[in-house]
């Protein structure tokens, strides 16, 4: 949720801030702007509107100045304006701050402000902090970096700050917590943003804030970190981060969500690289190596997430009680973290999150952490706050995935994740050596199966032509084939404008059933498994009430199973665990041209932004 940049020490800060904007703009995108100082004084251009509206302006302006930041939004406290768009000034114009995050109790730090005689151009609470820093230096007589440090010590929320003060042209002033913020060094500059994706082209040496950490940066200075509470010195530990920037391009896809699509086939390969090795019957995981024991003796585990990665979570609760016989609790953390979840001190959490930043996910971990269990995370960013927070964790090693809805971040999550199971279920000894050697073969040649469904591209392109016009679209699932259901409506709903409804199959005829007829197409996820016989009687009670199936199944000739459905996708056979991993393909596909063909923002949908760093 919002992205935030920042630069000192270069020559062409506006240019070096848009492309930075333009690489977090996944992150919202309702309006943007950058500030920079220039000889004392703050220049300002803010624009509603994807980052391209501000580029323009950019061009025609050409703002430059020594030091400066940028930002991305997605609206919190006001709609999306220009007047709420940031960088916001404090009121004499000496400040300007950027914000990622939420302060909840601006409301009475502004009425005070008010009382003061502060008059705001905004309803945001970001303007709230600049004005309460001015405030503060005025009022207290405080340099800019101490202003920024006692206002932050009386802000409740979240944040990641960069403050630029016109008396300080050299000065880049930087915060957080509890959202993201990475700080870049090289030997001249300093560069500042949410994640690594605008830094990694200039440098390679970066240092990941923790929380409460307040970081000065200053032209031809080591950064110095202090502790808001107490401003106490930190050491600054600078990580070298390998990330290759290359890969964030489109590379002759139209968007980004069908690059990450097709990209999947490599994911799963990355994903398990050196982890499975099946003729040696081995899996194994280096981030969890050490709590092994104490996951195969947990009497229970609890999986926290959210969206697309709550739907991962419950693919790992059926593979975690079929190899391991561990019960598994999936829960979203936006309720867990709210309810006073009974956890026992040793109890295993396992958090799944792509970006490793969302905040309901992180909130729910710390709430577990203080119960005493042990925290473990299964994340895609490296470096990321769960990553960091965690005991112990795997990452994915999805790469980049900048399209907001999520594709080949689950597919990625559910290969760590089974193979997890595996390996949990191998050390209780609940699966045999036989069984281990045969589930991770298959998930060795997975990849292959996954090439052949996305060769029915053009297939399935069709098939979205048919259903584009539709208002409501079910999708239904037995077993392993209900999350799938669940993320195949998910995945449209975030992209196309279509009202999608994911159910188990069995639970349809208790209510969804009212909604069936021949205007709302129904998808019924039906692999060949243990359950197929069943999905195809709900099939059958579909046909009966004129409702519209598409059916994904597996591979067959028997044309009597597929002349059922009006439309059908077959996709190869696989062990019924691994079905998600194929299963989903189509969906995700179908989403995607359904969108297209609806002339949809399929990489930056209405509303939603990729991280998800505000309750
Ligand atoms: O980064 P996370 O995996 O923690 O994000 C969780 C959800 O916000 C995310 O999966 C969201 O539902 C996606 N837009 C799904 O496509």
């Amino acid at each position: 949720m919002c992205g935030i940049v920042g630069c000192l020490g270069e020559d062409n800060i506006a240019s070096i801030l848009i492309d930075g904007l333009e690489r977090l703009e996944y992150r919202g995108y309702d309006s943007s702007g950058i500030a920079l100082v220039n000889k004392n004084k703050i220049e300002l251009l803010k624009r509603k509107g994807k980052v391209a509206e501000l580029s323009k302006a950019i061009a025609k302006n050409k703002p430059t100045g020594s030091v400066g930041i940028g930002h991305t939004r997605w609206a919190t406290h006001g709609e999306p304006s220009d007047a709420n768009a940031h960088p916001h000034l404090s009121p004499s114009g000496r400040f300007a701050i950027v914000h990622n995050g939420i302060i909840e109790n601006y409301l009475s730090i502004k009425q005070k402000l008010i009382n003061q005689g502060v008059k705001f151009k905004s309803e945001t609470d970001t303007e709230v902090l600049v004005c309460l820093i001015e405030s503060v230096a005025k009022t207290q007589k405080k340099s800019g970096v101490e202003a920024v440090r006692l206002a932050l010590k009386q802000v409740v929320g979240a944040y990641a700050i960069a403050v630029i003060d016109n008396q300080a042209p050299d000065q880049l002033i930087v915060a957080r917590k509890s959202s993201p913020l990475v700080v870049g060094i090289n030997k001249k500059s300093f560069y500042v943003a949410s994640d690594v994706t605008p830094i990694a082209q200039y440098t390679q040496e970066v240092i990941y804030l923790n929380d409460n950490d307040l970081a000065i940066l200053e032209t031809g200075k080591k950064p110095k970190i202090i502790k808001i509470n107490d401003a106490s010195t930190q050491k600054s530990e600078v990580e070298h981060i390998e990330f290759d920037v290359q890969k964030v391009g489109k590379d002759g896809f139209d968007h980004f969500m069908k690059k990450e699509i097709f990209e999947q086939p490599q994911t799963i390969i990355d994903s398990l690289r050196g982890r499975i090795l099946p003729k040696e019957g081995i899996v194994k995981f280096g981030g969890i190596e050490e709590y092994e024991e104490h996951i195969a003796g947990a009497n229970r585990i609890i999986i926290i997430a959210c969206g697309t990665s709550w739907h991962a979570g419950l693919v790992a609760e059926y593979a975690f009680e079929k190899f391991a016989e561990i019960p598994v609790e999936v829960e979203y953390a936006s309720e867990f973290r709210y309810r006073d979840p009974i956890i026992k001190s040793g109890e295993v959490v396992i958090a799944i999150s792509q970006s490793g930043e969302t905040a309901d996910t992180l909130a729910a971990l710390e709430l577990a952490k203080n119960k005493g269990a042990l925290i473990l995370g299964i994340c895609n960013v490296v470096g990321s706050s769960i990553a960091r927070f965690t005991d112990g964790g795997i990452y994915t090693h999805a790469g980049p995935e900048i399209s907001v809805a999520s594709t080949k971040a689950f597919t990625a999550q559910v290969s760590v994740l089974l193979a997890m199971a595996i390996r949990v279920g191998q050390l209780k000894r609940s699966i045999g050596p036989s069984q281990v050697r045969e589930l991770i073969t298959e998930l060795s040649v997975i990849s292959s199966k996954v090439e052949q469904i996305l060769k029915q591209d053009s297939v399935i392109k069709r098939i979205a032509l048919d259903l584009a016009n539709s208002s409501t679209i079910l999708f239904l699932g037995r077993g392993l084939s209900f999350p799938v259901a669940l993320e195949g409506a998910l995945k449209l709903k975030e992209i196309s404008d279509i009202h999608a409804e994911g159910y188990p199959a069995g639970e349809m005829k208790h209510g969804p059933i009212a909604l069936v007829d021949e205007k709302t197409p129904v998808v019924v996820v039906a692999p060949k498994d243990s359950h197929f016989e069943k999905s195809m009687s709900n099939l059958q009670e579909i046909k009966a009430r004129g409702g519209r199936v598409l059916l994904v199944t597996s591979q067959t000739t028997d044309k009597a199973l597929t002349s059922q459905a009006e439309w059908c996708i077959e996709v190869p056979h696989t062990n019924e665990l691994l079905t998600p991993l194929l299963t989903n393909i189509p969906l995700q596909l179908l989403s995607y041209h359904t969108a297209v063909a609806k002339g949809c923002e399929v990489d930056k949908p209405r509303n939603l932004a990729k991280s998800v760093t505000v309750e």
